[in-house]
């Protein structure tokens, strides 16, 4: 029988239009198999970069209204050990590697790093809100971004996503930018730059001050990015923010998003949201006599 969410973005055959976001459970072949086990149809690494880095001192995570706030600061083993990790890779989804640096040739040549590992693709983190000379510093311009991209694509062949900043207010010329220089699809969106404070102490929660809020509280936001991306590049867009349920992944869908990318709603209702989004869309899908996820992609732009 022919399975209705088969999809494919930029080359890469999914059996669902699920993916793990980068950042959460993304950095072992053990994490990254349960995910994979638990129905998402691809999976995205924690961003690496070429050294590895501590990130930030606690605290680095809190929950408020909508959502979390998360400023981590990048921390990872760097990319050589994440390839050591993967050496046997024994996923049977594609494996897409996120990865930062601190200017275009450093993004280059961590691509380089990250093609001799065995992954599917490349997501170039040019969207973290709140870390140093990396991040959105470089990819809310949208010359720096198309720097990154075209040095990314003299040197690997391979499907790359570019995981765009909201905190812009064009991110539609970033997305063209991306486009452009050789990209392959868009991820939107990464963080919304935000902070919490606790008013006992009177003092910021986080850490780093500023973090990045995810979840529910940002899906319009998403949702608009995707809406207004989809209008003016050709490329896939991967949806990214809030998705929670299989009617908020259908929500990005309709806006013009190929896939979904699900993170903060795994801290909520854990690795079943995969199965629970899956089912949902495929029960859509059918209800509405659809016969592939790829017929609602853009649907909204279209009624
Ligand atoms: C972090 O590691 O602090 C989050 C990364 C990101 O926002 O891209």
């Amino acid at each position: 029988m022919k399975n209705v969410l088969e999809t494919d973005v930029a080359g890469l055959k999914l059996k669902n239009p699920t993916m793990l976001a980068a950042g959460i459970l993304g950095l072992s072949m053990e994490s990254l198999m349960s995910v994979a086990n638990a129905g998402a149809g691809a999976v995205v690494s924690k961003s690496l970069g070429i050294e590895p880095r501590h990130g930030y001192g606690n605290p680095t995570v809190v929950q408020v209204e909508g959502g979390v706030l998360n400023a981590m600061g990048l921390p990872n083993p760097g990319i050589q050990v994440f390839i050591q990790e993967m050496a046997e890779n024994r996923l049977t989804v594609p494996l897409i590697l996120s990865l930062y640096a601190f200017a275009p040739k450093e993004f280059a040549t961590a691509a380089t790093k990250a093609s001799t590992a065995e992954v599917n693709g490349l997501e170039l983190n040019v969207s973290c809100p709140h870390a140093s000379g990396t991040g959105q510093e470089l990819g809310r311009d949208p010359k720096l971004i198309m720097d990154i991209v075209k040095a990314v694509r003299e040197t690997v062949n391979m499907p790359l996503f570019v995981k765009l900043t909201p905190n812009v207010t064009d991110i539609v010329g970033l997305a063209k930018a991306a486009e452009k220089a050789g990209a392959s699809g868009i991820t939107a969106i990464n963080t919304v730059k935000a902070m919490a404070i606790d008013i006992e102490t009177s003092k910021p929660i986080l850490a780093n001050i500023i973090g990045g809020l995810s979840g529910s509280a940002v899906r319009p936001i998403a949702l608009r990015c995707v809406y207004e991306i989809y209008e003016s590049v050709k490329i896939p867009i991967i949806g990214c923010g809030g998705v929670d349920s299989w009617q908020t992944a259908v929500q990005f869908l309709q806006a013009g998003a190929s896939a979904v990318q699900i993170g903060t709603a795994i801290a909520t209702k854990g690795l079943s949201i995969f199965r629970e989004v899956n089912d949902g869309v495929e029960r859509f899908l059918k209800r509405k006599s659809y016969g592939s996820v790829k017929e609602i992609v853009g649907l909204s732009h279209r009624s």
